[in-house]
């Protein structure tokens, strides 16, 4: 029996740069100047809000070859779907939010930020989708996805996962930061430890790392995945 927020597909909904900072600890100063890429970005508001504040940010994601008016009513009925199947889950804390409409609150405003951004700078937003990435060997410094490995586990398989470690690994030069690492059933996913214990990964290291940032049960920590030299 599911105790958690029940999902047949890939949502399309959008969090902000102060969601982001939370929960990949992200040090955005220590970031200006770098290359940095967010891999199934959607409707979030990360890549507008960081280059608001200075940083170098792609987006990519599959989303980018429709325009705002089909992208909009799409995730609008996710983010209803959503916001009703949350409630009352006890696979959620909701210490950061409080209540689900608060937590719809910063998606509206993710989704706003992000129609508005989209348009005025189609050249931040790169339609592509895992696990094969449209840019160079190495071309990132920084390369986050948010919300769709590990939490997808049931959509998308682990020789997805596999495939996309290593595009993602392809493309950055520095460190991979992927969140969250739980399923929806708030349950770390068994990916996890296969893709540590993968011999074709070999060449990469993998941490996790702790956070202090927990919506989604057990899902304050990011892992950070880099080449070994
Ligand atoms: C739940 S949203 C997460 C958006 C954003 N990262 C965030 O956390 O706010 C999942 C996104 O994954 C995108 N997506 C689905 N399949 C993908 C794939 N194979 N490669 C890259 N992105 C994909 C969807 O279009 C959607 O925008």
């Amino acid at each position: 029996m599911k105790q958690g927020l029940v999902l047949d597909r890939v949502v399309l909904l959008g969090r902000t740069l102060e969601e982001y900072r939370r929960y990949f600890a992200l040090e955005l100063a220590a970031w200006r100047g770098r290359a940095v890429l967010d891999v199934a970005s959607g409707v979030s508001s990360f890549c507008a809000e960081a280059h608001a504040v200075g940083l170098n940010v792609t987006a990519c994601d599959p989303i980018y070859e429709l325009t705002p008016d089909v992208i909009r009513p799409r995730c609008e009925v996710d983010l209803d779907w959503v916001v009703h199947g949350i409630r009352d889950r006890p696979t959620y804390r909701w210490d950061f939010y409080q209540t689900p409409a608060r937590m719809r609150a910063f998606r509206e405003a993710a989704l706003e930020v992000f129609l508005s951004d989209f348009p005025a700078h189609p050249s931040r937003y790169v339609a592509g989708r895992l696990p094969e990435l449209p840019f160079a060997d190495r071309a990132f410094d920084l390369t986050l996805v948010s919300y769709l490995l590990f939490a997808y586990e049931e959509q998308l398989n682990y020789e997805f996962h596999r495939r996309a470690v290593l595009e993602l690994m392809r493309v950055t030069r520095g460190e991979a930061r992927l969140y969250p690492l739980v399923s929806f059933e708030a349950r770390r996913s068994d990916y996890l430890a296969q893709l540590v214990g993968d011999a074709s990964l070999a060449h990469l290291h993998f941490e996790v790392v702790p956070t202090d940032f927990e919506f989604l049960r057990n899902s304050n920590c990011y892992l950070r995945v880099t080449h070994r030299h």
